[in-house]
């Protein structure tokens, strides 16, 4: 696997703001599934750890023909075509496996400052795309990604923040909307680790402005999104903390960041992402590393994604309490509301959240619903934790064929992968200015020309 930058050229804000432009003169949409057999052919571009593991991942997908893999380290090649499904063809460079006709699809697991131009060549040669996450670098290539898709909605476009797919994250997401715990006014995410490993050890592209958003693009961007999901909302501002505390190698991201987000109805997210600790003070001290807390004025929940070693864990803790007054409601109400609030009480115990399977439904004979009572009460005492029927990941690549086939929106779309990668972007520009960065900067980011540019530009005029 290939740790050190590709050679492909940055992109300026002049080629971005262009892509726009020469969308009309790119080739035509596809709207039907290329392959006689009805398969969609894709082809995965990027083999490394990532690459690999979707690889992996596809060949329990059926629907879909892997007929090509493209990375420019040929070790990386060879290790893909251990685990690819379908003997796909190789390439080293992305333009001639975009330039075959009978590639549907596109999956991109590339370093992140290479997802847009990638993207963008995919787009216009047709393709439908999956990009990684986070699904773009610099505030230019939001504008212009969505300027983009704008000219081509038939195509897919689908980010890989699985989590959206998880049915505990989406049983959560139910919770929240019915109200069960309260209002959500907090949420808190957790991504530590002891040692950043290789992966993260110079000259990796992971460690460099250059080419990575740091721990913010490769860690924080699956919760932050999380957060925008149960707000339902995305942030009005960020502010944090970031230092290369630890690691005094050459790398110029931090390996120390914490962050604040504010969300327009002052709700706040506050994320820890440390590099020398990885305790994580979540389902009982059974799992480390990374987890989100959803807290509303009624109740907790506590949830994690499962790994290939461990199964994604749901929790909940029903914490009834007097209703929150809001300032103006009068002073002895607010006073008795927060002399009972203030009060510690004893905890409350973990209740498990209940999948789809394990509820009842009229439908169910007398033996299901035994079994459904049974498994319950075993969970409720903590013998059995239910699972998630089938990892997240599968899903999205299900979900991803499903979405080519009918036009189906995916579920992590295009809005939600920029929305991601604008908080992943503004988030690490809070901690290089030390300062609160407010989330319509974004509007005007990227659309004005760069100061020696235009001064060229003038001259030459
Ligand atoms: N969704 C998730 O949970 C998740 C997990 C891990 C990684 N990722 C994302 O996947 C992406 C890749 O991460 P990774 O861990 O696989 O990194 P990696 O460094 O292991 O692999 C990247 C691969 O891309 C190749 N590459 C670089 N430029 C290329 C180009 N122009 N054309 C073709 N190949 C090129 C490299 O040679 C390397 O093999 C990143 O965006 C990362 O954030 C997502």
């Amino acid at each position: 696997m290939s740790q050190k930058p590709s050679a492909i050229p940055e992109i300026t804000r002049r080629e971005a703001a262009q892509v726009a432009g020469a969308v009309a003169l790119s080739a035509p949409f596809i709207s039907r599934v290329k392959a006689a057999n009805n398969q969609i052919q894709y082809a995965v571009i990027g083999t490394g750890g990532r690459g690999r593991y979707h690889l992996d991942h596809w060949r329990k997908v059926d629907g879909g023909r892997c007929v090509a893999i493209c990375d420019v380290d040929d070790e990386a090649i060879k290790k893909a075509l251990e685990v690819a499904p379908d003997k796909p063809q190789t390439y080293k460079d992305y333009r001639e496996l975009l330039g075959r006709k009978d590639i549907d699809a596109v999956q991109i697991a590339t370093p992140l400052y290479t997802h847009f131009p990638i993207t963008r060549d995919a787009m216009m040669a047709g393709k439908h795309v999956f990009c990684e996450k986070s699904l773009v670098f610099k505030p230019e290539e939001v504008h212009a990604l969505r300027a983009l898709c704008a000219e081509r909605p038939k195509q897919t476009m689908q980010v890989g923040l699985q989590r959206r797919y998880s049915e505990f994250y989406q049983t959560a997401r139910q919770m929240v909307q019915k109200g069960m715990i309260g209002e959500v006014t907090n949420v808190y995410t957790q991504w530590n680790r002891v040692g950043l490993g290789k992966t993260w050890t110079p000259p990796s592209w992971r460690c460099f402005k250059k080419y990575s958003g740091g721990l913010v693009g490769e860690l924080a961007s699956h919760q932050i999104d999380i957060a925008d999901w149960m707000f339902d909302a995305t942030p009005e501002f960020v502010t944090g903390v970031g230092g290369i505390d630890y690691y005094k190698d050459g790398r110029d991201i931090y390996d120390n960041c914490q962050l604040i987000f504010k969300y327009p109805k002052g709700q706040k997210l506050m994320g820890s992402y440390i590099s020398t600790n990885k305790h994580l003070a979540m389902f009982q001290g059974t799992r480390t590393e990374f987890g989100e807390m959803i807290m509303g004025t009624q109740g907790t929940i506590e949830i994690t994604v499962g790994t290939d070693n461990e199964p994604a864990i749901g929790v909940w803790y029903y914490e009834p309490g007097p209703k929150v007054e809001k300032a103006g409601e009068g002073k002895e109400k607010a006073a008795a509301a927060t002399a009972s609030l203030t009060s510690t009480g004893k905890g409350g115990r973990p209740l498990p959240i209940l999948l789809s399977k394990d509820q009842m439904s009229d439908a169910d004979s007398f033996l299901a619903k035994e079994m459904k009572f049974a498994k319950r009460w075993l969970y409720g005492k903590g013998i059995m934790t239910p699972e998630e029927p089938k990892n997240p990941v599968d899903t999205q690549l299900e979900s991803f064929l499903e979405c080519i086939r009918t036009g189906k929106k995916p579920v992590a779309d295009l809005e939600i992968g920029l929305n991601d990668s604008t908080a992943v972007i503004l988030a690490n520009l809070a901690m290089d200015e030390g300062r609160r960065v407010f989330f319509n900067e974004m509007e005007k980011m990227g659309k004005t020309p760069e100061p020696a540019k235009a001064g060229a530009a003038a001259k030459k005029a």
